[in-house]
């Protein structure tokens, strides 16, 4: 076989990659080595910001399959039609850690799907977890920096978590959940996704209702023990799932909702927006809607999965937002997040860019782009304002217009504390459901850091597990104990 000729980034054959100019065999460099200096230059460069959270992941492409339509509540064009097949990317994830943490670390799962469909990209970015520990995205930092590294030591500190779930204990529902048997996964593959959030459909006639995703796992769920987490490969659910869908087994999901009216909503006793809580699902029963399946891996894991941007806010018409506090918060976090990490026109990389037309009247910016296949990249028009006389200039469609999104008649505009609700109930019943081994798993993971913490906040984590479930505080005072 014949090998290709290596060239400079501009093309150029070059002759030697060993041996840089210099004066002589034993002389200095001179500035004709603009070969090594490019590669040097380059190499200082190789790095973009990590993701603030989220930061460590694996991404492979894969085929969302509608097998039930939900026309009666969307006019998404990707959910209309059973049989329909639409592209997805997807990008698993742990939370706290950085991008070279521990695989095994016990946190939440991120699973965040960029479905291409032919009305644009819609992005579901939820996590292995159905609820979160907030309901107010003005905590968000604080909570994340309780979870990263102590900033004086730089190295892990258990107290700063349980300090912050202690002073806020609308967290307890998702700290059941992730000091639980399923809080450290096997594998990406055996766990599940949820939107967490309430989002909104509507449909043809205007009606809006309230939903949430669940993607269940075909693989089934398994988790690992702490104590062989703690000897676990740290890259092991990178190579899991990257050799699994190398050697053709590919992982699937099966895609379910749950959907609520506006007026089950207005009745509903427990705040349906409200990220802490689910819906149970005797009320709100799983309606299965598809199959998610992973079937091709990255070919470069910067170029895809690292500069891959998911936000909440990709939304396609018949699908949008709720009034749930948390998720307006993401709606505008992400996308700063990206111009920030890759760049203004990120959305121009393979990877973000659409399947379909995309045509703006956003210009130029750092590494913009003429893309030939596609036209996906716009700037080829002449037209570059609006509104114009031109008829290459793009205008907008009415048709797609979402309905008013109803608010409660005569709200003040306020700060409202929500620090009355009831933080306990749904974290007992997930509690309850548990088997006498999950119960003590439970107890025993929650000892392991609670134990390093002072006897304050000791109590006032024991005070929050006793309103749950008395039987949960009992088992971790004993566990502490022990
Ligand atoms: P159900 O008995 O109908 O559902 C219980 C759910 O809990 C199942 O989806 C099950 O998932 C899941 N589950 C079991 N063990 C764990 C665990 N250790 N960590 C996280 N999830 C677990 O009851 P309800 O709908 O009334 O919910 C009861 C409690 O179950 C809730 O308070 C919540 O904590 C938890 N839950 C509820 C979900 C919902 O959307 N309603 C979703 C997930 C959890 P699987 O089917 O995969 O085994
Ligand atoms: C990543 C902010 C809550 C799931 C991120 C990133 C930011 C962020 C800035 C990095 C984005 C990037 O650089 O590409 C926030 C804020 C939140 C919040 C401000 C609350 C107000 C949540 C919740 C979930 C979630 C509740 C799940 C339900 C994810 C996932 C990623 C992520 C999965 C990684 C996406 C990827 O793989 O690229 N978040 N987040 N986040 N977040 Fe959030």
């Amino acid at each position: 076989m014949t090998k290709k000729v290596l060239t400079t980034s501009a093309g150029a054959p070059v002759s030697d990659d060993n041996n840089s100019i210099s004066v002589g065999p034993r002389g200095p460099l001179t500035y004709d080595n603009h070969y090594t200096f490019e590669k040097l230059a380059h190499f200082n460069r190789e790095r973009i910001p990590e993701r603030v959270v989220h930061a460590r992941g694996t991404g492979a492409y894969g085929t969302f399959t509608l097998t039930k339509s939900l026309k009666e509540f969307t006019i998404a064009d990707f959910l209309q039609n059973e049989g329909k097949r639409t592209d997805v990317f997807i990008r698993f994830s742990t939370v706290g850690g950085g991008q070279d943490s521990h695989d095994f670390a016990r946190d939440p799962r991120g699973f965040a799907i960029k479905f291409y469909t032919k009305q644009g990209n819609y992005d579901m970015v939820g996590n292995n977890t159905p609820v979160f520990f907030l309901r107010d995205p003005s905590k968000f930092p604080d909570f994340i920096h309780s979870q990263k590294k102590n900033p004086r030591t730089n190295l892990p500190d258990p107290r700063m978590a349980y300090e912050f779930w202690a002073n806020y204990p609308q967290a307890l529902h998702q700290v059941t959940i992730l000091m639980s048997d399923r809080g450290i996964p096997a594998s990406y593959r055996n766990m599940n996704g949820y939107s967490s959030h309430t989002y909104s459909f509507w449909n043809e006639k205007g009606e809006r209702f309230w939903f949430k995703w669940h993607f269940k796992t075909n693989q089934g769920i398994k988790t690992l023990r702490a104590e062989e987490a703690a000897v676990a490969d740290p890259h092991g659910t990178q190579q899991d799932l990257v050799e699994a869908i190398d050697r053709g087994d590919f992982p699937s999901w099966t895609a379910k909702v749950q959907i609520m009216t506006e007026q089950q909503a207005r009745d509903a006793e427990v705040n349906p927006f409200d990220l802490t809580k689910v819906w149970p699902h005797d009320e709100f029963p799983l309606i299965e809607v598809g199959q998610l399946e992973l079937n091709r891996n990255v070919d470069n894991y910067f170029a895809e999965t690292e500069q891959a941007a998911f936000a909440p806010s990709n939304f396609v018409p018949g699908i949008s937002s709720s009034p749930d506090k948390m998720l307006q918060g993401r709606l505008l976090a992400y996308q700063d997040a990206h111009r920030y990490r890759v760049g203004v026109n990120y959305n121009q990389l393979p990877v973000n860019a659409a399947k379909c037309p995309v045509n703006h009247y956003q210009r130029d910016g750092a590494m913009a782009g003429l893309c030939p296949a596609g036209g996906h990249h716009h700037q080829t028009s002449g037209a570059n304002f609006y509104p114009n006389d031109r008829d290459d200039g793009p205008a907008p469609d009415q048709a797609v217009a979402e309905p008013p999104m109803p608010v409660e008649a005569g709200a003040w505009l306020d700060r409202f504390d929500t620090d009355e609700e009831d933080h306990y109930t749904q974290a007992g019943n997930l509690f309850r459901i548990m088997s006498d081994d999950q119960k003590q798993q439970l107890a025993n993971n929650i000892a392991g850091g609670l134990g390093q913490c002072d006897a304050s906040v000791q109590q006032r984590m024991l005070a929050q597990f006793e309103k749950a479930d008395a039987d949960y505080a009992a088992r971790v005072a004993a566990a502490l104990k022990a």
